[in-house]
């Protein structure tokens, strides 16, 4: 399994740009087996999440021609098939599950593996299949498969009981062809959803209240293939304004979405560091004093979860006291252990994480679990002394596209090294 190799303490300078948004992507991918005819999606990224999905709907009967060195995706559907869509794949996936919605309203069935846990939590998708219910649908679970079945579905209106991303995009993608009106309630406001909803809408469906906790859909015959551009990826966006950030340097990104980091680049201006935004731009450089913050994950427009693991690497650094509560996920501290192996000091009460800075985070062997647990080492071995080696980083193959490229053009020391141990 490949390593990266990180030498510390280089100031990142200069301007990265930003990738299409994974998971907008995903959904928008899974959205495009609506209709028969050909979807051409761009600035999709070149990420093994991205290869997964397309395998997937391939196993459906989707036909895919992926050109990575223009981002470009097209997508044939012809006939739609419900092959049951295995475990192996919805394992290393769970994206995987958004077929249901599609299968349901063009076919009538559904026969998908149940995804386990992983690495960050539980995460069951009783929210999902509670609303494909209220929608209609049957649903058995026999050996790990899911089966579902609806003559067609129906409009309904359907609470959700949390905010939960994928459910929102599961059930608006079964909604747009239901037989009536269906109200979501209590939706996420993500903007991979947002994206998700316009690219439908294209197709020709009918929603109302995209961004807001109230979605309203009214089920139409047909849909017809689009083509769209990905938005850009926000938490990609994140993670290299925490990579200037953690170097103190000066990284500006671009083709990036300001509006969609609000909360972050809040956050980074209360500690201290100056930040400029243009249109598609955000400039990140130190300010006079940094000092500790307290951050809560939140659905959006909130503190993203998938930035609290880089986000406490910045923190570890800080000085001073920072706090940091994991409200969306309940094991999602995984990056703890590793961090304190290069000298981090963080005391975690439940999903409460209390981060002492330190003068200088020190080198180590450390092993990322999970995608964004792997951004938060990468982050750290940028600050820290000396010579990092970095582990199973196909974790952070899935969402990151070109990390050490990126990172390089930015001035970072780091090496990829095929065949390392595992
Ligand atoms: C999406 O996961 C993202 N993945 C995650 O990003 C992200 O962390 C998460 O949303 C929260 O923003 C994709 O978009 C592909 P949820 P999802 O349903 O849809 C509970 C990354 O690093 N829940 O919003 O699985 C769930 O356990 C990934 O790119 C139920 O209880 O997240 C969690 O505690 C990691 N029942 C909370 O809701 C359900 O039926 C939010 O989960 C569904 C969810």
């Amino acid at each position: 399994m490949d390593i990266y190799r990180i030498k510390g303490g280089k100031k990142l300078k200069g301007e990265v740009s930003i990738s299409g948004a994974k998971n907008a992507a995903l959904p928008i991918i899974v959205a495009s087996l609506l209709a028969e005819g050909e979807t051409v999606l761009k600035n999709v990224p070149d990420l093994m999440d991205i290869k997964t999905i397309i395998k997937v709907i391939e196993y459906l009967g989707a036909k895919c021609d992926f050109d990575t060195a223009k981002n470009t995706l097209k997508i044939r559907v012809n006939s739609l098939r419900n092959a049951e869509v295995p475990y192996d794949l919805v394992k290393t996936m769970r994206a995987s599950v958004y077929v249901m919605g599609p299968l349901l309203a063009r076919c009538g069935e559904a026969d998908v593996s149940l995804p386990g846990g992983c690495a960050i939590g539980e995460r069951p998708i009783d929210i999902h299949l509670s609303g494909f219910e209220a929608m209609g649908a049957t649903i058995d679970i026999e050996h790990g498969y899911i089966k579902a079945r609806a003559e067609r579905l129906a409009g309904a209106q359907f609470p959700m009981r949390q905010v939960s991303v994928g459910a929102t995009a599961n059930l608006m993608m079964g909604a747009v062809l239901a037989k009536g009106t269906t109200i979501l309630e209590n939706c996420a406001m993500e903007p991979d959803i947002v994206d998700l909803g316009n690219f439908m809408v294209k197709m020709g469906a009918k929603i109302k209240g995209l961004g807001t906790e109230r979605i309203t859909i009214e089920g139409v015959k047909k849909l017809s293939p689009a083509s769209h551009n990905i938005m850009p990826d926000r938490i990609e966006a994140g993670t290299y304004l925490l990579a200037g950030a953690i170097t103190r340097g000066d990284v500006a990104i671009t083709k990036a979405a300001p509006g969609d980091i609000e909360a972050l680049t809040a956050a980074l201006g209360d500690i201290g560091f100056s930040i400029d935004k243009t249109k598609d731009t955000v400039r990140i450089r130190p300010g006079k004093v940094l000092a500790g913050t307290i951050v809560r994950t939140l659905p959006h427009p909130g503190f993203p979860t998938d930035l609290q693991a880089p986000m406490m690497a910045l923190m570890t650094t800080l000085p001073g006291i920072s706090v940091i509560m994991e409200t969306i996920f309940e094991n999602r501290f995984t990056h703890v252990g590793e961090l304190r192996r290069m000298g981090a000091d963080v005391t975690l009460e439940g999903n409460v994480a209390v981060v002492r800075g330190v003068r200088r985070l020190t080198s180590a062997t450390v092993m990322m679990s999970d995608l964004r647990a792997g951004a938060a080492l990468v982050l750290a071995a940028l600050a820290a002394e000396n010579g990092t080696e970095i582990r199973r980083i196909y974790h952070s193959d899935r969402g990151y596209e070109k990390l050490s490229e990126k990172l390089s053009a930015l001035g970072a020391d780091i090496i990829r090294e095929e065949g390392g141990k595992p």
